[in-house]
Order: C-alpha cells, then structure tokens, then sequence
C-alpha cells in the first residue's frame, strides 16, 4: 500500500522571496506546497533596514515589505514574519518602538559580505556595544543569526579542523548567550556538529532552523562534479555533521530544530567570478524533507514517525515564533513527482534537484496533494 498522511501545512521560518518580478512565481510555489506561514528574509535591493514605512532613512521597511508579500500571495498566507536587517542605522530606539507597534517580531545579523546581499551588514560586536543586541532581549524580540564568522582566512573558512561556522558557534555564540541569557535565538540554516552541540547545550530560548540541503547532501556532493547548484552558504559539510542534523531534527525530544528551508533563488548562478550562493527548493521543501527524513531513518508510514515529521515542519517553529497550528492540511503521498524548472517573469529558476542532474526528467520520491 502506498504510504500517505495527512498534516497540517506547515511553516517556513526561512525562505527569501527577493523583489520585483520575480516575487510572485516564488510566492506561489510556497503557498502550492503548503506553506501557511513563512519568514521572508530582508535581504532584499534595497534591504529591508527600517521598520516603519514613513522612517527617514533609504531602506525598504518591514511594514511595507510583509504587505508586498502579503498582497503577491491573495491573502493566502496565516502570517508573514519580515525580519529587520541589522544594519549601522539600526538603533534601541527603532527596536522598541517596533515591538511595541506589533511590528517587529525578529531581526536577522548577517556577516559583513559573508553571504548574498550581506553587504548592508555591520559587525556583529557593534550591537553588543550599542544596545542593539540588548533592546531585542528587552523586547522580547527573536535575533535570526547567519552563524559564520566574516573575514576569516581561506585555511580557516574552510578546514578539517575549523570553519567559519564552526568559529562563530565556538568563539561568539557562548558570549552571546553569557551577555543575553533571555534574547531567543536562532541558529539560521545550522550546518555542523558545532552548531547542533551548541544548541542543544544551550538554553530553550535558542533554537536552530534546517534546510533540506544540509540534511540530504555533504560537501563531497558539491565537489563531485562540482555540482555548483548546490552552492550556498553556509557550505554543505561532512558526513559527521549531517548526521548530527540528522539526529537532532528527528530526535523523539527535539524543541528546538524546526523547518527553515533558505529556499534562494538565482536566475544567473554562475557570475562572470565565482558563483551565486543559494539553492531554489520553493514548491518541492515537504517533499525533499521527507526524503530526508528517511534517509534519517523514520519511518513515516508510521503514526511515530509522521508525528517528529509534522513537529519538525510545523509544530516546533511554531510554539517557538507563537503561531497557531494551521487548520487546513495537506497530504504527502509516497509517489514520485516531477520536478521542474521555474519560469518566473524575471527569467528561469533551477530548483536544487534539477541542478543535481543531468537527466531530463528528474524526480523526487513524495509527491503533495492539496
Ligand atoms: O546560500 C545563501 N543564499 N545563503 C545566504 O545566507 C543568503 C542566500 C541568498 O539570499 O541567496
Ligand atoms: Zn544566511
Ligand atoms: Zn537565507
């Protein structure tokens, strides 16, 4: 018998919608794989660096950016959660005036020019210096943290023995939980047996999102090949490490590692020097994170298993941003389903497992039935 079961829809508390013309293909393919609520990040041309739309200053505002999202999808999402980008700009002042509008729920650090569009960032000790860090914790407001330490040599970026991930989780993570013991935290898109120790360790106010690239590949499925659609940041990283991820995601006990897919578009991928860092896996997440979920040894014809699925996807992101569990359901059918390219009014999208292949036709094992 076919194996299928049915479940809430569920939330991405990780995914970047961009602007313009390619938005609304994006949107829809969240919202066809049964996404209620998502967290779109701001790293957006320009930056979504000011709460208040009427804020003097040359950024695009979290209140206009979540109506923009909002409106390209019909109204169809529960709840959209824009993050605001720490910048130099950013002050205490506009933190608490946010939280207290209702308006901020969560801010998101990047590494200055450490990832895409992390250009706008500033460094990360400057908001223990100015307040920024402190005003969060006082406001109950969530800091979303891309977790790699910027400026680091080529031998420790990437090494056996340290990268840039792993840096940050072991030099700056324990003095941010030391100086802030109540500011919740998120780990964003968690690579490495560090990062899932350190969580783990840390109190419950920390939490940790995971994408299905980081639990189904290792650095050796980017290098074999050089299979560059599976270039993001942070890197893919070894065996030792997804199967950390692994075990977290889909331990009985697991509070604090929840769905987060970093689904990143990149109509041009390859640049004139290097590559653009991102994977696409808009309307294919569920699908992928369930394979992965097996090859983390679930079994998800059974009720157990379905049930770490659905707290994976929906239930531990959720009791940890305070959102409802959604209504309405979806089904994951154990069927094959075709995946294809994405034709966006920006030009064409490769989602991750197109990128993976040189087939044709590529398909994933789960199929979704709305
Ligand atoms: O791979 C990534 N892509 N990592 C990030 O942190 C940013 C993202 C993007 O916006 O493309
Ligand atoms: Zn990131
Ligand atoms: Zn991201």
């Amino acid at each position: 018998m076919t194996t299928s079961f049915e479940l809430p829809l569920w939330h991405d508390l990780h995914v970047h919608f961009r602007q313009g013309d390619i938005m609304p293909a994006l949107i829809k393919d969240h919202l066809d794989m049964g996404c209620s609520t998502v967290l779109a990040m701001p790293n957006t041309k320009p930056p979504v660096a000011k709460v208040r739309q009427c804020d003097d200053l040359p950024y695009w505002s979290v209140e206009g950016y979540r109506d923009m999202i909002m409106q390209a999808g019909g109204d169809a999402f529960d709840d959209v959660i824009v993050p605001l980008y720490l910048t130099k700009d950013t002050t205490p002042a506009m933190i608490e005036d946010g939280a207290k509008a209702g308006l901020l729920k969560a801010c998101k650090y990047y590494p200055p020019h450490g990832t895409t569009g992390a250009d706008f960032s500033y460094p990360f000790e400057k908001f223990i210096e100015n307040g920024v860090f402190a005003a969060l914790q006082d406001h109950g407001v969530t800091l979303c943290i891309h977790g790699e330490e910027h400026g680091m040599e080529a031998e420790q970026y990437f090494d056996r023995k340290i990268n840039a991930e792993e840096y940050f989780y072991q030099q700056r993570m324990p003095k941010l939980a030391d100086s802030f013991p109540h500011l919740k935290v998120v780990g964003e898109h968690l690579t490495t047996k560090v990062g899932v120790d350190f969580i783990q360790s840390a109190g419950k106010n920390f939490a940790a999102s995971v994408t299905p690239q980081h639990l189904i590949y290792t650095v050796g499925h980017l290098l074999k090949g050089l299979n560059y659609h599976l270039y993001c940041l942070p890197l893919v990283k070894y065996d030792e490490d997804r199967a950390a991820l692994r075990a977290a995601v889909s331990a009985p006990d697991n509070t604090q590692f929840f769905a987060g897919t970093d689904s990143a578009p990149h109509v041009e991928k390859l640049t004139a020097c290097g590559c653009a860092a991102g994977c696409y896996t808009g309307g294919i997440a569920p699908q992928l994170y369930a394979e992965a979920f097996e090859m983390a040894g679930v079994d998800l014809s059974q009720d157990a298993g379905q049930t770490l699925f659905s707290n994976f996807i929906t239930n531990i992101g959720g009791a940890f941003y305070g959102l409802p569990t959604p209504q309405d359901t979806f089904t994951l059918v154990r069927e094959p389903s075709e995946v294809c390219m994405l034709q966006t009014d920006a030009g064409t999208v490769t989602p991750l497992p197109k990128g993976m292949s040189t087939d044709e036709r590529v398909s994933m094992k789960w199929s979704i039935r709305r």
